[in-house]
């Protein structure tokens, strides 16, 4: 009985971040995109090509085991030859479902 009330808690932050995911916009994600990606990434398709080895999103978009979730993972990790962006979880998210739209 004792224990209840931190199941409760797990299920209610677990409920929590898959409701942040499946509300993931993809337009936002474009503009965070452009804003903080395309200097090293092509983000979209009509944007001309950068200097330098980043992989454009179209291409990162197309990997198979690269869902939405590991993205966003990504995103919130720092990365060796990426600035930390200290992006939120959300902003993640939206950024992710945009990669995704770009490599459909
Ligand atoms: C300063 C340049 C730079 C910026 C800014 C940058 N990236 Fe990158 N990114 C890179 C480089 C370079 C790589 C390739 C790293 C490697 O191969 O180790 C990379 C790799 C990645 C990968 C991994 C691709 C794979 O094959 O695993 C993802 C995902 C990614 N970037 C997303 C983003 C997103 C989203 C943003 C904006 C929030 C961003 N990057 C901003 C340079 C950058």
């Amino acid at each position: 009985m004792i224990r209840t009330p931190a199941i409760l808690l797990s299920l209610v932050v677990v409920a929590g971040l898959s409701q942040g995911a499946a509300a993931a916009d993809a337009g936002q994600g474009g503009v965070l995109a452009k804003r903080w990606c395309a200097a090293c990434h092509v983000v979209a398709a009509d944007q001309t090509a950068v200097s330098g080895q980043a992989p454009p999103f179209s291409t990162i978009g197309k990997i198979a085991d690269l869902d939405v979730g590991k993205l966003a993972l990504f995103l919130l990790l720092p990365h060796p030859k990426m600035p930390d962006m200290n992006l939120t979880r959300a902003e993640a998210a939206d950024i992710a479902a945009y990669i995704q739209s770009q490599g459909k």
